[in-house]
């Protein structure tokens, strides 16, 4: 990883910002952090990064990134009242924004920065924050093709993977794809795991052999040691999920293309959330379904391997 020259900007040191930024500043990236709770970007500053007290000091940087929660969190960070083009004069050249928003509200966006001379690549990603550390994140990306050239050596540097996928805002539905996916895949899981234990085989076991099988997959082995041993510290909320299984309805809606396993999916988010749990994890998926099978979890205490480290 060699450090490229561009002065880059990072909004949004959650979960996922917090390792993208990292790797940009390990990477030896002049990158300046803002979150909008200062003390998670903090720590940014003993591997190099410049922490901005206030978001408006990254509008003269040449490339900024954004990564909040929802379209409505991405037009208060850029475009609001206090946002980060809200002074006059300094604007970045190109903003890269890797939230996972809709198709509307990413082109409305992009009209909008485009009405001020700035270029936007839309550039969702595909990894939890774990995945990021691994090295393993991925990118999907839309825009023009030269914006996304540009921007090529700054991916590179946080995950290997960077797909270009076409103009405007494709790379938006790519992503709301992949999550519809992720909520079916894990919700599905959770089902088959209860199943087999409620039958006699403990989830370690069964999770082994589904792992090492032809549907054995990246994603069903990080997801493992949470299925087996409880471990419910957040890596993606259902709220924020619930979030991605709405975007993939209503684009179904726009496009009359129907999601029957989407919809109840959806659903059993619903239920998660109305049962409070908004900060733990989407693997509780799988204590939703042994409450409705009839049956208690308990960890089961066996280290198991998540492919990842
Ligand atoms: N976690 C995953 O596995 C994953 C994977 C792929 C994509 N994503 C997507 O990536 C995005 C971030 O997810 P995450 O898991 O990193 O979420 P997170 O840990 O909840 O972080 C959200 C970040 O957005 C900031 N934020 C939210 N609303 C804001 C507002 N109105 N003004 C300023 N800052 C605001 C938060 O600031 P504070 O710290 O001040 O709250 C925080 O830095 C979401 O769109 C999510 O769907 C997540």
């Amino acid at each position: 990883m060699s450090a490229a020259n561009a002065r880059l900007g990072w909004i949004g040191i959650g979960r996922m910002g917090y390792a993208m930024a990292e790797r940009l500043a390990k990477g030896g990236a002049d990158v300046t952090v803002w979150n909008r709770t200062a003390a998670k970007a903090a720590p940014l500053a003993a591997v190099g990064a410049k922490v901005a007290q206030d978001i408006v000091e990254l509008a003269s940087c040449d490339v900024v990134f954004v990564m909040v929660s929802t379209v409505d969190d991405v037009r208060e960070v850029i475009l609001g009242p206090r946002g980060l083009l809200s002074r006059e004069g300094a604007k970045p050249r190109m903003i890269v924004e890797c939230s996972s928003i809709s198709v509307e509200g990413s082109a409305e966006l992009r009209a909008a920065l485009s009405a001020r001379g700035i270029d936007m690549l839309a550039a969702p990603v595909s990894g939890n924050a774990k995945v990021i550390k691994a090295g393993r994140l991925s990118f999907v990306c839309s825009g023009p093709r030269t914006t996304f050239d540009a921007a090529l050596p700054y991916l590179k540097m946080i995950g290997p993977a960077a797909s270009y996928v076409g103009e405007g805002e494709l790379a938006r539905i790519v992503k709301i794809c992949h999550n519809v996916f992720l909520g079916v895949v894990a919700q599905s899981l959770a089902e088959i795991t209860v199943l087999a234990q409620k039958a006699g085989v403990p989830r370690h076991a069964f999770l082994e052999f589904m792992n090492q099988s032809v549907l054995g997959s990246t994603f069903s082995r990080y997801k493992t040691p949470a299925y087996v041993n409880l471990d419910f510290k957040a890596t993606f909320t259902p709220p924020l999920l619930r979030k991605d299984l709405d975007l993939g309805l209503e684009a179904g809606r726009t496009h009359e293309v129907p999601m029957p396993l989407a919809s109840v999916v959806r659903d059993t988010l619903q239920a998660l959330v109305g049962r409070g749990h908004v900060e733990d994890d989407f693997a509780t998926f799988i204590l939703l379904q042994a409450q409705n099978s009839g049956i208690t979890l308990a960890p089961e205490n066996v280290p198991v391997g998540d492919g990842l480290s």
